[in-house]
């Protein structure tokens, strides 16, 4: 793709109760927190510490609702066995995956609030899962994860970015901006938050591929932008888009 990367969505929302057919505004609330979260334009952007503002990016990379389809269901839980992504096991086969980023809203179970698939996978199951009750504003939308960031740091997922904690102790996320996390966070840590990583620094709670609640997370590194870029370009992962 040249220049401007934006990307088409295609939200399926799967339902056997009424609450799970959320409204067309729940789901335009999730992509316009997209549009914030990635252009950096999110009100709690001006939250980040002093200390990661100079790492701290516009993704530069926005989000456009071109299709909502809807079906009705009899399944009270869609496991991560993309069952959701397949019209034959009663979900919904993704629309043109290799040109739409397909979004699945339905009921996930087992404490799962999403899950995405990282580039280079099968096409037939490209896209991301979001549990209706985590996706959006408002609506189904449950505190502490009720402002769209389970989109925001799937979406990371299927833009290459990993956990920041590198889902190891002390692991590597493969970003050079992003300090060292001992593990994953949750709630919303004060900062700062010195980590048990040697040498001494904080961690980076803030960033939309910690495990923080959704107010506890608000911005991507210029690293992660870099990753995410590089899919969009002639001979990335996900140059079709
Ligand atoms: N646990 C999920 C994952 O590993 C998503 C976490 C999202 N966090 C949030 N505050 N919404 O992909
Ligand atoms: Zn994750
Ligand atoms: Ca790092």
């Amino acid at each position: 793709v040249n220049g401007k990367v934006v990307i088409p969505v295609v939200v399926n929302v799967l339902y056997r109760t009424a609450a799970e057919n959320i409204s067309d505004a729940q789901i335009q609330s999730q992509i316009d927190v997209l549009n914030k979260d990635f252009t950096a334009t999110n009100p709690d952007f001006a939250n980040t510490p002093a200390e990661f503002a100079g790492v701290a990016a516009n993704v530069g990379i926005t989000f456009e609702l071109v299709k909502i389809n809807r079906k009705s269901t009899t399944k009270s839980s869609w496991g991560t066995r993309d069952a959701m992504k397949k019209t034959k096991q009663g979900g919904l086969d993704p629309t043109s995956p290799t040109t739409n980023l397909n979004l699945w809203v339905c009921t996930i179970g087992g404490g799962i609030l999403g899950y995405a698939q990282f580039p280079g996978g099968s096409s037939a199951t490209d896209g991301v899962a979001i549990d209706s009750k985590y996706f959006g504003l408002s609506g189904t939308a449950n505190y502490p994860y009720n402002l769209g960031r389970t989109a925001s740091h799937e979406i990371g997922h299927w833009m290459n970015l990993r956990h920041i904690w590198g889902d190891a102790s002390c692991g590597d996320d493969l970003v050079s901006d992003t300090p060292v996390a001992k593990t994953s966070n949750f709630g919303v840590p004060v900062y700062p938050y010195v980590s048990t990583c040697l040498p001494a620094h904080n961690e980076m709670t803030m960033n939309y591929m910690d495990y923080t609640d959704d107010r506890g997370m608000f911005m991507f590194t210029n690293g992660q932008k870099s990753r995410m870029s590089a899919l969009f370009v002639s001979g990335g992962a996900r140059a079709a888009f």
